[in-house]
């Protein structure tokens, strides 16, 4: 072979490698090309005392712009992890964050501040830390709005609509510790709603009340979205919620598990019936979690075996793990 067949072999392979990077890169930027909240591989490790936790492994997510999502998990995997992240108020260990255009992992601190003001409102589980104790409700509602350029009367105005559209104008002038928890949590949504955010988190917000002013306090959260047309993440316990969203995301082990999808759809009588579906989430790199309630009972473990069907995967146990522990492992 001569010399001039390897360079040139070289400069084939290299042209092809660049090739494929560009290829990659595209792919990179149209993944969640048109959502308002984009989570491409996040990973958030706490460290500390010697002990590191990842919070988060690796999580994808797409919420377009209009959504009402639901998050739910057991308590640790999480959730309130990424909502301080979408937040603005933690900053991711590796992966990509963005809202409404802003990269939440390369924020100078001026536009930090500004998207902690303008793009997001939060709703935080204690009812006391939404409010300001010594406000009213429009005082409070008025707050976030110091910094724009309405006028005083405008602002009192729009946030008395608020108020009102949440069914709390009659709170106004009170106090929060004269309104009741769901009062409280509802003018907290004013308050999130004040300068018109492009997302509102909302982090397990009836996670204090009863059940029936948990309903209220939801019902608030849908006027915010259907109404006041607010894109809404809101992580929950209640399953009466998480009923009554179109999407369900589970979070398992820091990482987007499965969806919970909910059709409505007519019967044969013409009369609306819901049609929830649960699918398995299929990540960029092919993973899907298989749930331990069903790879258990098959003993499945460390490995499985797949076979292509010509409409689905089949997922098998690999019978051979069992023999290899009979024969003490004599097999490997
Ligand atoms: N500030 C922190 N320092 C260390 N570990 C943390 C911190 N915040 C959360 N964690 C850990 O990260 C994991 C996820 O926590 P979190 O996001 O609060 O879960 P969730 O909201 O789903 O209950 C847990 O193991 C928790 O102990
Ligand atoms: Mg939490």
């Amino acid at each position: 072979m001569s010399s001039e067949e390897v360079s040139g072999a070289g400069v084939t392979a290299a042209t092809s490698i660049a090739e494929l990077g560009v290829e990659a890169a595209g792919r990179r930027s149209a993944y969640g090309a048109g959502a308002l909240i984009m989570c491409d591989r996040v990973v958030r490790i706490y460290t500390g005392e010697g002990i590191e936790v990842q919070a988060l492994q690796g999580l994808d997510l797409l919420i377009e712009q209009g959504e009402l999502t639901a998050m739910v998990g057991a308590s640790g995997s999480g959730k309130s992890t990424l909502i301080n992240i979408l937040a603005g108020l933690d900053t991711p260990t590796a992966g990509t964050v963005r809202v409404a255009g802003h990269d939440l992992g390369s924020m100078g601190a001026g536009e930090r501040l500004n998207y902690r003001r303008t793009e997001v409102g939060f709703v935080w589980q204690q009812t006391s830390r939404n409010l300001l104790p010594y406000l009213t409700g429009r005082q409070n509602v008025t707050l976030p709005m110091q910094f724009s350029r309405m006028s005083r009367r405008r602002r009192a105005q729009r946030a008395d609509e608020l108020l009102a559209a949440l069914g709390v104008v009659h709170c106004a002038d009170r106090t929060p510790e004269r309104m009741s928890g769901g009062e409280q949590q509802r003018t907290a949504i004013a308050t999130a709603l004040a300068n018109g955010p492009s997302v509102m988190l909302a982090d397990e917000p009836t996670g204090e009340l009863d059940s029936a002013t948990a309903r209220d306090v939801f019902a608030a959260l849908q006027t915010a979205n259907t109404d006041l047309g607010a894109t809404i993440l809101v992580v929950t316990h209640d399953p009466a919620v998480s009923a009554q969203v179109r999407r369900t995301v589970k979070i398992r082990d820091g990482r987007t598990s499965s969806e919970t999808l909910r059709h409505v759809q007519a019967n044969e009588d013409g009369e609306a019936t819901h049609h929830a579906v649960e699918y398995a989430v299929l990540d960029r790199a092919g993973r899907v979690q298989l749930p331990r309630d069903m790879t258990e009972p098959l003993g499945m473990r460390d490995r499985v075996k797949l076979e292509a069907e010509p409409d689905h995967i089949g997922v098998w146990p690999d019978d051979q793990a069992g023999r290899d522990e009979a024969n003490g492992g004599a097999a490997r």
